[in-house]
Order: C-alpha cells, then sequence, then structure tokens
C-alpha cells in the first residue's frame, strides 16, 4: 500500500522567501518560538477535484492565501491512508497519501510550494494507534494467538469464566470499553485489544521495539519529504502503566485532565521524545515536534518541552479558559511560569477540530465545556472571538490559528444527525461527539454552497455548510475594514513588524480597572502595551500610547481612551 516517490529523499528545503521579524526567530533560538501556524483540516480547507473533500491540490492552491494571510506555518492534520473512521485519525499506511486527499506527488509539490512562499509545514503524527486496517493489525489477527505481530498492540486474554469481560476497567474516550473482543481464526471467541479511542484504532504497545523503530524510520521518511515538523497525536498516551492496571472507576472521562491515568501521562513517554528529538536535530533547519499532550497541569505539559524532547505543546489550558479578566491573566502567569525553567515558548491556542470554535464558545455561558450544541448570542461570541485573538497575538510565544477562526466563523450547532460523521456521536456517553460542528468546510468565495470550496457552483461538500455563509467568504471578508478576515490580516502584519509581541517569556501586568486586562511587552525595538476589556460595557482608560490596532472601534478623547465592551487594543508605547 505504500506510495513510492522517486525523488523522495533530498536535503530539507528551508523556506527562504520570508526575512521580516517573525522567521528571523532562529537568532532568539529557532523560528517555532514565535511562530504563528495556521492549522489546515485537509478535508474542510478546499476541494481541488469537485468531490466534496477537500485535498492536497486545493490545499496547495490556497497557498498564497496563508502566506498573505501572514502565517508562518501550516499544520497539516492527517492526509494518509486510512479507512477514516476517525477523519484519518486512524492510520492504515504512515507512508502513503490517501487517494482521497490525493498522492504522495501532491504532499511533495505541496511542501516544494509551501517553502517557495516562506511557510513551513507541519504534519500530524498519530503514533498511539493504527487503523484495524493497518497491515500489522490485520496479521495479528489473522495469525491468531501467539502471533509475533500481536505483541505490536495490546491483546489480552478475558477475565470472566469464558473471557467474556473486559481485561480491565478502561473506558474509551470516545465512549464504551477501551477493549474489544477478537474472534479467533478457527470462529470462537478470542482475545481482547486494547483502543483508548474508536474500536477501529487498536492502541500500539510501545514497549514492543519493533514499534519504536518503525516511528523512527516514519519520521524519516517525512523529514526526508521535507517537513518542518510533527504534531504528535495523543502524544501523553502511548506508554501505559505496567500491567494495564484497573482504574477502580466509571466515568472515566470525569477524570481526564484531572489525575494522571495509567494510559495517560505516564513519565516513560519522554524516552521516546527524547529519542525523536535526536532524529530531529540531525536534520538542517529547525525541525520541531509539538506534543497534544492533555495533562493535569501545565506544568506537567512542560515535562513533554525539556530542552532533550520536543518543541511546543499546545497550552488546552488557555483553551479552557473562559472569557473573564482574572481567569486569563492566571492562566498566562502559570503558563509562561511553567514554561520558562524548560526555556520552551508557551503556546496559545482557542480553537482546532476538536472542540466548538471559540466564536461559539464564548457566545454561550461559561462553564459549558468544549463541545457546545448551543449557538448562543453570535454578536457577542463574535465580539469576544475577536478580542480574544489579539490577546493572544500579544503573548510571548507561538499561536495557533485553526482554519476559518480567521473568517469568525461560528460552529454550525444544528447538522442534521444523519450527516454527522464524528465517531464519538456514535458510541454512547463518550467525549467529543459534537466535533463535525467545527469541521464544516470553509467558504471561500460565491453565493451559492459549496462557496468556493469545491470547484463548480452547487457542487457537493463533505458537511453541509450553512446559507449564511456566503456571507462570511474569503471573498466578502477581503478588503472591508470591519471584517474578521482584515483584522486577522492586519493583527498578523503588525506582529511581523513588532517583534515585541511574539518575542520573550513574560508580561509586564500594569494597573487596569476591573474586568479589564492591561500589560507591557519590551524589545529593544520599542514597547508595546496590550488592554483587554472583558467587561460588557465600555470602560475608560488613560490612553497607554499610540493605538496600532483594535478588534473594535475604541474612541479615544485627549489623554483618556474608551475602551468599548469586549475589546482588545494594541498600543505603541
Ligand atoms: C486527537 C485528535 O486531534 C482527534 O481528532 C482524534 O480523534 C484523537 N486524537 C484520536 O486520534
Amino acid at each position: 500500500m505504500t506510495q513510492n516517490l522517486a525523488d523522495a529523499s533530498r536535503p530539507a528545503a528551508v523556506p527562504a522567501a520570508r526575512t521580516t521579524a517573525a522567521t528571523t526567530g532562529a537568532s532568539r533560538g529557532g523560528w517555532w518560538r514565535d511562530a504563528v501556524i495556521y492549522q489546515v483540516y485537509p478535508r474542510s480547507f478546499a476541494d481541488g477535484n469537485g468531490d466534496g473533500m477537500g485535498d492536497l491540490p486545493g490545499i496547495r492552491s490556497r497557498l498564497p492565501y496563508l502566506r498573505d494571510l501572514g502565517v508562518d506555518a501550516v499544520w497539516l492534520s492527517p492526509f494518509y491512508a486510512s479507512p477514516q473512521a476517525d477523519a484519518g485519525y486512524d492510520v492504515a499506511d504512515y507512508r502513503a497519501v490517501d487517494p482521497m486527499f490525493g498522492t504522495l506527488l501532491d504532499a511533495d509539490a505541496l511542501i516544494r510550494d509551501a517553502h517557495d512562499l516562506g511557510l513551513r509545514i507541519i504534519v500530524d503524527l498519530v503514533p498511539n494507534h493504527s487503523s484495524d486496517q493497518h497491515e500489522w493489525f490485520q496479521r495479528a489477527l489473522r495469525e491468531g494467538p501467539g502471533s509475533p505481530l500481536r505483541e505490536r498492540y495490546h491483546f489480552r486474554p478475558g477475565k470472566g469464566e469464558d473471557g467474556e469481560l473486559p481485561p480491565n476497567d478502561w473506558e474509551s474516550i470516545f465512549g464504551g470499553p477501551a477493549w474489544t473482543r477478537t474472534t479467533d481464526p478457527d470462529g470462537t471467541p478470542g482475545d481482547w485489544y486494547l483502543h483508548l479511542f474508536a474500536p477501529e484504532q487498536p492502541d500500539f504497545n510501545w514497549d514492543n521495539p519493533a514499534v519504536a523503530d518503525e516511528f523512527r524510520s516514519i519520521l524519516r521518511f517525512w523529514l526526508d519529504m521535507g517537513v518542518d515538523g510533527f504534531r504528535i497525536d495523543v502524544a501523553h498516551g502511548l506508554v501505559k502503566a505496567p500491567g494495564l492496571p484497573d482504574l477502580g472507576s466509571h466515568d472515566q472521562l470525569k477524570l481526564l485532565g484531572n489525575d494522571v491515568m495509567p494510559f495517560f501521562d505516564q513519565d516513560g513517554v519522554h524516552a521516546i521524545y527524547r529519542s525523536w528529538r535526536q532524529i530531529l536535530d540531525e536534520y538542517p533547519g529547525d525541525r520541531i515536534g509539538v506534543a497534544e499532550a492533555w495533562t493535569p497541569t501545565v506544568q506537567r505539559t512542560a515535562n513533554y518541552v525539556r530542552p532533550d524532547e520536543l518543541h511546543q505543546a499546545f497550552n488546552f489550558q488557555y483553551l479552557g479558559t473562559g472569557w473573564d479578566a482574572a481567569a486569563l491573566r492566571e492562566v498566562i502567569d502559570v503558563s509562561l511560569d511553567s514554561m520558562r525553567p524548560v526555556q520552551a515558548p508557551t503556546t496559545w491556542v482557542l480553537s482546532n477540530h476538536d472542540v466548538t470554535r471559540h466564536a461559539t464558545r464564548f457566545a454561550n455561558p461559561p462553564g459549558l465545556g468544549t463541545q457546545i450544541r448551543t449557538p448562543g448570542d453570535r454578536v457577542l461570541g463574535l465580539r469576544r472571538a475577536r478580542a480574544a485573538t489579539l490577546l493572544m497575538l500579544a503573548l510571548p510565544g507561538s499561536a495557533y490559528v485553526y482554519q476559518g477562526e480567521e473568517l469568525g466563523l461560528p460552529d454550525v450547532t444544528d447538522l442534521p444527525d444523519e450527516v454527522r460523521q464524528d465517531p464519538s456521536f456514535f458510541r454512547q456517553a463518550g467525549q467529543d461527539g459534537f466535533r463535525d460542528g467545527c469541521r464544516v468546510p470553509i467558504p471561500w468565495s460565491g453565493t451559492e454552497a459549496p462557496y468556493g470550496f469545491g470547484p463548480n457552483a452547487g457542487g457537493p461538500s463533505w458537511l453541509p455548510q450553512p446559507a449564511e455563509w456566503a456571507g462570511l467568504s474569503v471573498e466578502v471578508q477581503t478588503g472591508d475594514p470591519t471584517s474578521t478576515l482584515e483584522l486577522y490580516r492586519s493583527a498578523l502584519a503588525v506582529r511581523r513588524a513588532q517583534p515585541a509581541l511574539g518575542a520573550g517569556t513574560g508580561v509586564e501586568w500594569l494597573p487596569a480597572p476591573e474586568g479589564v486586562l492591561a500589560f507591557r511587552r519590551e524589545s529593544p525595538e520599542g514597547s508595546f502595551v496590550c488592554t483587554v476589556n472583558t467587561t460588557g460595557e465600555t470602560v475608560r482608560i488613560p490612553a497607554p500610547g499610540r493605538m496600532l490596532l483594535s478588534s473594535a472601534e475604541a474612541v479615544a478623547a485627549a489623554d483618556e481612551v474608551e475602551l468599548p465592551a469586549d475589546s482588545t487594543a494594541w498600543w505603541a508605547v
């Protein structure tokens, strides 16, 4: 199944086109430290061949848009050969492109074009589990008990008189038991296998050296293709506690994020990342690893980015913080304080393909979590989302932008059940069941669906787009100074021109009225102040300097300024 590419092995291209502030990060110890990284969800970004599914040629055709938006790098969610039981996070062949997305030649062309435009490319790596259609797993099933291939996954006999009960009490993140029973080649009920996610995603056994060898080889395959790094899926899950002990409780999803679980955030994972770091460092051009690690605290997240491990880890504590000045200030401080000792940049992220878009989260009352099914107050949500983005882009470190947030897209909360594809939606009591709402293909142009997502007006899209999205397209927003797209473009341009925004490891908090955050950033190039009014009222403060940008129209009067409700402003001082 593996595709071959004649010219696959070649030295890395380091983006040459960008020489502006944001990519001169090397002098401060690495481009990733202050990079703005744009997440492309391949299914939903751009459909080159009109089949309703986004693809690599589609993405390639839109790279100039990303260059003009002003981001530094693009992270691509999985496009590998996959039966798509979990939208590509179930990989059947790690060295092949799924035909629905294109070919390895398309991937090669995309990487080359991106580099020519000064954009780096980060690909997703899924090492916790494969697809159940992966050749190893299929052979393990076929060969039956005793097959060495079974050692590469977690096969166990069941409990109970006839092995009819799962080997332990672990629950799947997507709902139900984390074990599925197999049928032996002779047709009788056999052993069980572990899957922390869907049954189609069997977990690898990372104690088996063949698994580690295979992933080192996969890393090299994509590094030889020229990618600039990897986003590592479920980076906290690879190592399980010895003996796979029971947790002793049900409703385990509620414990996630609060406790160290026997299947998450085990100390043993770090040896894996130390070995990967050596491989990344062998390649020229600062290749990076980014951990998707849901840990109980930012301090534990910091373990993944110690100097000899990965480069970045997503800051999910920040993503999970509501629109509240005190809570935001605290998470910012804790995040910066936790990363300082390991000398890694903090990351900031508001949305991704697994959570309700922040325009919709902030439109709803706080405390509903990250899977929200109600649209809430859309005007309020967008106002806060724009303000939250300017706050995020003013913090030291690296920021992640999820496709479509630059258009102010809300989640689609009313998708009919029959079009939903999130595997968790179909399993009982799992988390993440409503992720389709943030995965709807984005609108580019025109008045008829799929709004330029595909080449033909009236053509298909794998999830239906709401009619209102005609008014949110890239085409409609381009050139409109009040649009969210132009706000992102301006913000990213200012961030490039003002290195103080992304650089450094701390912020200096300034006195501010209740509900308002104000902080200063210093750099040799000049000082910068960010003010954030999280209240629903206009707040008057002394003008901190010359306004560079605001998420809503701020009114300056003499030495004072009126900060509109739910708004952020940037100031040169
Ligand atoms: C995290 C990914 O972001 C999510 O989409 C996926 O379902 C799980 N990992 C399992 O791979």
